[in-house]
């Protein structure tokens, strides 16, 4: 009998003990931001394109839509409103508009901007987020805040999110992390997953395939004159594993990636290795201490160097920040 009663009063300690590490896990895990309630995004859906002809606006924020898919076919070389840009589409990067999760999706933007981030040391508005991309990925110049064109993204990208609830981190939403690797990562190795995997469609030397029009790409370039710059997120290796391990080979399946980890890695390593516009913002990143681990220009807070920063191994990097 006694014995009993032992075990019940242990099991229900265990219990208790292992409710209070979960609760502490996820304490921790959300720590160090500012959204606190992560949400399960299988229960919340972007909003329905067929109901944009009775929303207010609807025409505006279909304009944006469609600067989103076929950016370069108003805005590249060839663009019929400017040519400000390289001729790559936002939804290249942003996949399905915007509304790929683990696509680098806008789930999240009209809910948490104006937002601070640490590369502008500044807050954002959604307009200069925008501009961002236009004069990093898209190697451009910057719309101005009260074009159309601008008015109609932020239209669009604002509609996307309006259902979602400040203070509430979606799943799936921006890019995905890939687990770091304990070596750092490797060009040759990447060299041959390109060619495994990527160079059919985005070309031997890189540079894409153009439209027959040329006014845009049927395959967007990786490197070359016509990629993203060197400012651009996706420059960082841990961006491009994380979006290139859970999409591509295009629409690779998310939940079974064709890639490894040490190939989306090593992958990202080879194609950030190469030739590209080497445009550089010196107003970057004010307090360098905030520097991203994989950001590959100095000067940094710590003692490691550019090659390290930009390839790895990343751990030891990473230790050190939170030590500080
Ligand atoms: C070469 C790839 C690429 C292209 C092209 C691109 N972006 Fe981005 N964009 C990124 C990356 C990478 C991020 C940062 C994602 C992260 O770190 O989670 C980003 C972030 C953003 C964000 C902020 C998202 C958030 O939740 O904070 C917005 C808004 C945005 N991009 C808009 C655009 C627009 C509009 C265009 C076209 C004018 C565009 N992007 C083109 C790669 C790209
Ligand atoms: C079957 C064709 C195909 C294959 C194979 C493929 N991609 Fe892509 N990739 C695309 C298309 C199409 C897009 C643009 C998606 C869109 O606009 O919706 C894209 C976009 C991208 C982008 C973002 C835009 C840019 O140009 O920077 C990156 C990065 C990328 N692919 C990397 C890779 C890598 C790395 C591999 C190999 C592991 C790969 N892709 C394999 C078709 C492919």
């Amino acid at each position: 009998m006694m014995r009993n009663t032992k075990t019940k009063q242990s099991i229900i300690i265990g219990l208790l003990l292992l409710a209070a590490g979960i609760v502490i896990f996820y304490l921790c895990k959300s720590g160090n931001t500012r959204l606190v309630k992560p949400a399960d995004s299988s229960t919340w859906h972007f909003p329905d394109t067929n109901t944009l002809v009775s929303t207010p606006g609807a025409e505006l924020i279909r304009y944006g839509r469609e600067l989103i898919i076929n950016t370069a076919a108003y805005l590249g070389p060839q663009g019929i409103v400017k040519h400000i840009s390289n001729g790559m589409n936002c939804g290249n990067c942003h996949l399905e508009a915007g509304t790929r999760l683990n696509g680098n999706c806008f789930a999240m933007v009209a809910s948490t901007y104006p937002k601070f981030r640490n590369r502008s040391g500044k807050l954002e508005s959604i307009e200069y987020r925008v501009n961002d991309c236009m004069e990093r990925s898209l190697n451009g110049k910057k719309l101005d805040s009260l074009s159309r064109e601008m008015k109609a993204m932020v239209a669009y990208i604002k509609w996307l999110g309006k259902d979602v609830p400040k203070n509430v981190r979606l799943k799936g939403t921006g890019i995905p992390e890939v687990p770091l690797l304990k070596r750092a990562a490797s060009v040759d190795s990447g060299g041959n997953v390109y060619l495994k995997n990527c160079s059919r469609c985005h070309g031997a030397n890189g540079g894409g395939i153009l439209k027959p029009d040329s006014t845009g790409y049927l395959f967007p370039p990786l490197y070359g004159s016509n990629s993203y710059n060197v400012s651009a997120g996706i420059f960082m290796l841990s961006r491009f594993a994380g979006f290139v391990k859970y999409n591509m080979p295009f629409n690779a399946s998310q939940k079974d990636p064709a890639l490894s980890d040490a190939e989306a890695w090593d992958v990202a390593a080879f194609i950030n290795s190469q030739e590209r516009p080497g445009k550089l913002f010196k107003e970057d990143w004010p307090d360098i201490a905030t520097k991203p681990f994989d950001y590959p220009f100095g000067p940094y807070a710590d003692s490691f160097s550019e090659q390290h920063h930009k390839y790895g191994p990343f751990e030891i990097i990473k230790k050190g920040k939170k030590s500080k």
